[in-house]
């Protein structure tokens, strides 16, 4: 008898094994499929030059192009497009017209509310804590411990591209917190 259920249990065994084979098959395939982007997240940023950079999107989810952006912006417009990892980022029309190199992030250092521009006080002030930025996004009032961050704007072929910042933070002469 004993030998009887020695002999059963090992194809069980053998089936069970195929069994958990199968499952994991199952289970690591489309977990491998998600880490794939997952992972490109964490490439730091600079690492693949130009190739990082994302266009720009208007509210409509349309890509932003100089001219059409300059036709309908009016100088010291700040006005938001979407940017890197989907963050809401402001466009700024320079006093002279043209549009700056960086982008100013939305997103309130405090607790992370959506900060509006003011346009009459020429700040941005956030709804939630009261927390001021100057025009150009620099902390000036808080709760927000830090400035808004910034994105390196570029035109490639008449698109407007956010790429991101690593370098030193003009308003502040310090290094950026958030790269
Ligand atoms: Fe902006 Fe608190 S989230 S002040």
């Amino acid at each position: 008898v004993a030998s009887s259920v020695a002999s059963d249990r090992v194809p069980d065994m053998g089936k069970r094994q195929l069994m958990n084979l199968l499952l994991l098959g199952a289970i690591s395939l489309p977990t491998a499929g998600l880490l794939g982007p997952y992972l490109y997240f964490l490439v730091p940023p600079g690492s693949g030059g130009a190739g990082t950079g994302i266009t720009a999107k208007d509210a409509l989810g349309n890509d932003i192009t100089l001219t059409g952006w300059l036709k309908t912006h009016q100088p010291g417009d700040r006005t938001l497009a979407q940017g890197l990892k989907g963050d809401p980022t402001y466009l700024v029309v320079e006093n002279d017209g043209t549009l700056a190199t960086y982008g100013i992030n939305a997103v309130c250092t405090h607790l992370g509310c959506v900060v509006p521009f003011n346009n009459a006080e020429n700040k941005f002030i956030c709804p939630c804590h009261g927390s001021q930025y100057n025009n150009q996004g620099r902390v000036v009032r808080g709760p927000a411990p830090l400035s808004l961050a910034l994105a390196h704007v570029d035109v490639v072929d008449d698109k407007v591209v956010f790429s991101p910042w690593s370098e030193t933070d003009f308003r502040t002469g310090e290094n950026p917190w958030w790269s």
